[in-house]
């Protein structure tokens, strides 16, 4: 396995197969792995805000017997003195095992694997990637539909920013006959190069609408995103833009009946709390399988993966 996983291509398809594989063993009974990473220290170290990612990553490492060190905000990193990321990240490498690492800068992470000398995870940067969220948004959409392949997936949201749509996008194309449904006002639209570079190579199906209700039905799962405020220049154009789809019950009226609902959270306004207690909602549950996925991940990279016979 690549010792860098800063782009969700950084990991073969069969590899993910693998850590989904591995994370469905320890979701069976997690106490098997619990003292395998005794010794191991990880780093997180977010210089952006974060609940979900840095604390499943604390999560997973607590739960296989490791420990964890790190700083969860830029301002009590030496980075407000004016160090680099790459200085940052060549002296915590000598601290620990493995490192996570989010950074609003995207390219950040690649930057800061020039000098680091334990493996590095891009927990987020930017508008860019998030690799680990598309391993959780995997093992989520496997355990829901039984396949990675065979289905449409719906997109919703700030898909111009949005790098869990990004990641995903990448990930997915690499699995048969999956077709993406683009839904975005023209402002927050996927980027060119995802469509000319990835897609339109590839052959790969595609369209883009701009309202949910047209396409709703047509789904397999539907990823809602939240319109970020954090990448706007101009908060008038975010005001604009903020509430443009809502989903609740009644949209959900003519959806499939097992259309899996993901969201990699945090949400705003985009899912009313009616849809929570909707079977098809499955992004609680997503939250949860971001601590299993990444418990899979830092045994693989740690090359402890086969210490625990599987069940
Ligand atoms: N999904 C996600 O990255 O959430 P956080 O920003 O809370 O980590």
């Amino acid at each position: 396995m690549n010792k860098y996983i800063i782009d969700p291509i950084d990991l073969t398809v069969d590899e993910i197969d693998d850590l989904v594989l591995l994370a469905n063993d320890i979701k069976k009974d997690r106490t098997r792995y619990q003292d395998i990473c005794n010794h191991k220290i990880m780093a997180t170290l977010f210089f952006e805000p974060s609940t979900r990612t840095r604390l499943s990553f604390e999560s997973a490492m607590l739960s296989l017997g490791g420990q964890v060190l790190g700083f969860s905000e830029a301002a009590s990193s030496s980075s407000t003195k004016g160090e680099t990321v790459r200085d940052t990240i060549q002296v915590v490498s000598g601290y620990c095992d493995i490192i996570a690492m989010r950074h609003p800068l995207e390219g950040a992470p690649m930057v800061a694997s020039e000098k680091c000398e334990v493996p590095l995870i891009n927990a987020g940067d930017g508008g860019h990637n998030h690799p680990t969220q598309t391993l959780t948004d995997l093992l989520t959409i496997q355990n829901e539909k039984g396949r990675l392949n065979h289905m449409t997936i719906g997109f919703c949201g700030d898909l111009k920013f949005g790098r869990t749509v990004h990641s995903l996008l990448k990930a997915m194309s690499r699995y048969e006959n999956v077709k993406f449904i683009f839904i975005s006002p023209k402002e927050l639209r996927i980027p060119e190069y995802l469509k000319e570079d990835l897609l339109e190579p590839m052959n790969i199906q595609y369209k883009e609408v701009e309202t949910l209700e047209e396409v709703i039905g047509e789904l397999d799962v539907l990823y809602m995103t939240r319109v970020q405020k954090e990448r706007f220049f101009n908060e008038e154009d975010y005001i604009r833009l903020k509430d443009t789809y809502i989903l609740d019950l009644k949209k959900l009226q003519v959806a499939k009946k097992d259309l899996s609902i993901l969201h990699p959270l945090p949400r705003v306004n985009e899912i009313q709390t009616e849809v929570d207690e909707d079977p098809r909602a499955c992004y609680f549950k997503q939250t949860k399988n971001g601590r299993f996925i990444r418990m899979a991940l830092i045994l693989s990279l740690l090359g402890l993966d086969h210490e625990v016979e599987r069940l």
